[in-house]
């Protein structure tokens, strides 16, 4: 089979290598497209080494066919259309991955567009509501909002009936939050988002991709109670925690992170897939969320996709067609 091989700095290439083979308990895909993520910029640049046990090729999510069952697999059967959430492995013609992070492909989405949901879905839905508890009513500022994982996060959030406020650096990007469901859009590159959100009482959760650059701020922008979620690092690593600020507000700051979650048992990846699948799926099904898909590659420019993301001139999810 063919791979996406890093061979040196900004030097991805399409090249043969063996044959991957389902363990007991995995799935075989045979891959249709993959999503390109954040995350595989770092590991392609040397800098997200893969979680220990999982494949050395980039690629976090894809969407293809079931062409092989590792043993004890019983949920799932050969010819299945699917899409699943990797540790990696994605880049590539063929991936095996376990049964239990492996979802269908929700009613209207095209086969395709399908690799472009996974971390998305699974990012949002275990960030949003199985850590910040996300209510109805509630206000909530996803920084980012035209990215990838912003745009799913401003649909499930208005499907959840809260009010979002977004983040993003140009008109073209705010429009698209708007159109998707934001009705607070903030251009971090001329206004404050402090104020702003302030202005209508404070977040109740925030989204944070930026990390040690928004700490402070996004703890004045906080209401009582409120809730941070820190899953990127954009901004830096370290920063100076207020407990002063945080205490006063009653507020939590917490990190996660998908990758490095466990296969199986509680908050691990299968039981995000499966909430997903059972609350994420519906809502796609009958309209309330799409995919936002900005750009597509042939999976051999690779490294044209990445430059793309890297630029940051592209809005929703950059995908990589490995098959027609
Ligand atoms: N922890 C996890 O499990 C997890 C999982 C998935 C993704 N992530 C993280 O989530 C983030 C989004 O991922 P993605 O794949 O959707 O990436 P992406 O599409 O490349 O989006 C990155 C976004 O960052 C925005 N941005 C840059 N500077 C900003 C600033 N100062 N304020 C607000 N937004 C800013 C850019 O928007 P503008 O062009 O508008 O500036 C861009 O839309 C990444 O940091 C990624 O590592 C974490």
């Amino acid at each position: 089979m063919h791979a996406i091989l890093a061979e040196g700095p900004n030097k991805l290439t399409w090249r043969e290598i063996s044959d991957v083979v389902p363990h007991p308990g995995e799935v075989l895909i045979k891959v249709s497209a993959a999503g390109v993520n954040r995350a595989d910029l770092l590991q392609a640049a040397g800098k997200y080494p893969p979680p220990p046990g999982a494949s050395d090729i980039i690629g976090l999510e894809v969407s293809g066919t079931i062409a092989g069952l590792g043993d004890g697999v019983e949920a799932w059967s050969v010819g299945q259309p699917v899409c699943a959430l990797l540790a990696g492995g994605g880049y590539a013609e063929y991936v095996a991955v376990p049964a239990g992070q492996v979802m269908p492909i929700p009613d209207t989405v095209d086969l395709h567009h399908a690799a472009g949901l996974p971390e998305v879905s699974c990012t949002v839905w275990s960030n949003l509501v199985m850590t910040a508890h996300l209510a109805p009513g509630e206000l909530v500022l996803i920084h980012g909002g035209a990215s990838g994982v912003g745009t799913h996060a401003i649909q499930v959030a208005r499907a959840l009936g809260a009010r979002v406020a977004v983040t993003a650096g140009s008109p073209t990007k705010l429009e698209l939050c708007a159109e998707l469901g934001a009705e607070i859009t903030i251009a971090y590159r001329d206004e404050d988002f402090v104020e702003r959100v302030r202005a209508e009482g404070g977040a109740d959760v925030i989204l944070d991709i930026m990390g040690a650059s928004y700490l402070d701020r996004n703890i004045d922008a906080l209401a009582p109670d409120g809730r941070i979620v820190v899953i990127g690092m954009q901004g830096g690593v370290k920063g100076e925690l207020n407990l002063g600020k945080l205490i006063a507000k009653r507020a939590a700051v917490i990190g996660t992170a998908l990758r490095g979650r466990p296969v199986s048992g509680p908050g691990g990846k299968s039981e995000i897939a499966a909430a997903v699948v059972d609350n994420v799926w519906p809502l796609i099904a009958d309209g309330q969320v799409r995919p936002v898909i900005g750009a597509e590659f042939p999976i051999q420019q690779a490294q044209a996709a990445h430059e793309l993301l890297a630029s940051g001139d592209v809005s929703g999810k950059v995908l990589l067609r490995v098959r027609d």
